[in-house]
């Protein structure tokens, strides 16, 4: 048995120390080594098998490995992976039908990844802003929110205020303005500062940032403001869309429909990276040939894999679920939290949450919990220091919600 374990351990750890020498070292992630998901599980290279309490960031909303998505996949890539837009396909065409159709909007740019996506609706604004709004040229502005997590592009970072994420990666890109989230006062006054104001670009829940949610009303109220002042309201769904909130997009809580909607990670179920933004005709049709393009942007297999991906949130009504199970998630947190000192407060909508633990910022102790909970079966990881997000796939059931508590208390008890 001992033997076995050896020889177990030592797997794990020849697979991170390869990772170690030859991968950039661009991220920390928890010393676990999965080589299997399906559904809302994950197993290691040794069979132990987990809940994954992430979800790769939201990506795998509707489970790992989902039959349907796979398939639309593997049947797509047996006939045609990728003609790039120098042709068409016989795929984009009904796959921009339907996810127009799906969100509400007259037309989609298709990208890749998340900050791509944020990239494109940044540009789109910008040329919005000289073409139709009339802002002299290169005087453009956009309002965007400190602590935002956007992506990590050199625009994307311009505006950031994580100094991981900057430092030494300048000179910047200008012409964005940072206002506090969550402060209607302070949207107001930075609409009112300038004549050049192009957008407003927010989360409509901060996921990165340790899943802050805004006061009620903020999303339609900054929206208003944006009408008023005749400035695109951009949000960025990408972690908060596809029904992880409890409805298809977050914003559809407080019925605001985006002027630019931007979404990734779960649009293709984590299968594929797929993004894409969504504007009505008035703002896409400033976009002329050459001025934009991603050679797998709109490939065939994503949009077979998006169409699936999609589907499948319908079907299993994916959003009703997010919304029952994370009330019952947050119930039982703030149960341990009555009998446990270590959760400080807990927050979230749906199935996107968080907790927060009691420490510093710089203390270890949340990273040291998720080890735990990594020994009891459930992977989880801390974002900005003492906050630990929980964002299961939308696939779990009550039943597993209620095992996973019990793995969460467990292991917080073991540091009593
Ligand atoms: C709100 C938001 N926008 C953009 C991104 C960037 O997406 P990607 O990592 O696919 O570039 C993320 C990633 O976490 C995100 O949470």
């Amino acid at each position: 048995m001992a033997h076995t374990e050896n020889t177990l351990s030592s797997k794990s750890e020849v697979l991170i120390e390869k990772e170690n020498k030859y991968g950039a070292h661009n991220y920390h992630p928890l010393p676990v080594v999965l080589e299997k998901g399906e559904g809302v599980y994950v197993w290691d290279v040794h069979g132990k098998k987990y809940f994954d309490f992430l979800s790769a960031y939201s990506a795998v909303n509707q489970g790992h490995c989902h039959p349907k998505i796979v398939q639309a996949m593997v049947d797509q890539a047996q006939k045609l992976t990728l003609t790039s837009r120098a042709f068409y396909n016989d795929k984009l065409g009904n796959y921009e039908e339907y996810v127009t159709n799906y969100f509400g909007f007259d037309k989609v740019l298709p990208m890749n990844t998340g900050a791509e996506a944020v990239e494109t609706a940044l540009k789109i604004c910008r040329k919005w802003a000289y073409e139709v709004k009339g802002i002299p040229e290169n005087q453009a502005q956009v309002i965007v929110c400190e602590n935002n997590f956007h992506g990590r592009t050199t625009t994307i970072i311009s505006f950031s205020n994580d100094e991981t994420a900057r430092k030494n990666f300048g000179p910047f890109t200008d012409g964005f303005i940072k206002i506090e989230y969550d402060n209607l006062e302070a949207l107001e006054k930075a609409l009112e500062s300038s004549k050049n104001i192009a957008g407003f670009l927010v989360e409509p829940i901060q996921g990165e940032a340790g899943v802050y949610v805004p006061s009620e009303g903020y999303l339609a109220k900054a929206k208003a403001l944006c009408e008023k002042h005749n400035v695109l309201f951009i949000a960025d769904e990408v972690q908060t869309g596809i029904a992880r909130t409890g409805k298809l997009l977050a914003v559809h809580h407080e019925n605001v429909q985006p002027d630019v909607l931007i979404l990734g990670k779960a649009i293709s179920g984590g299968v594929y990276p797929v993004s894409a933004v969504l504007t009505n005709n008035e703002i896409m049709n400033v976009i002329k040939p050459g001025q934009h393009g991603s050679t797998f942007g709109g490939n065939p297999v994503a949009a077979a894999v998006a169409i699936a991906a999609l589907e499948v949130v319908k079907e299993e009504k994916l959003a009703e679920n997010a919304e029952r199970l994370g009330a019952i998630l947050r119930k039982g947190l703030n149960k341990i939290a009555e009998r446990n000192h270590l959760i400080t407060l807990v927050r979230g909508k749906g199935l996107l949450n968080a907790i927060v633990i009691n420490s510093g910022e710089e203390s270890d102790l949340a990273w040291e919990i998720c080890l735990k909970f990594r020994d009891n079966g459930l992977l989880a990881k801390p974002t900005h220091g003492n906050k630990i997000r929980f964002a299961p796939p939308l696939v779990m059931t009550e039943e597993q919600i209620h095992e996973c508590l019990e793995i969460i208390e467990k292991s917080l008890n073991e540091f009593k």
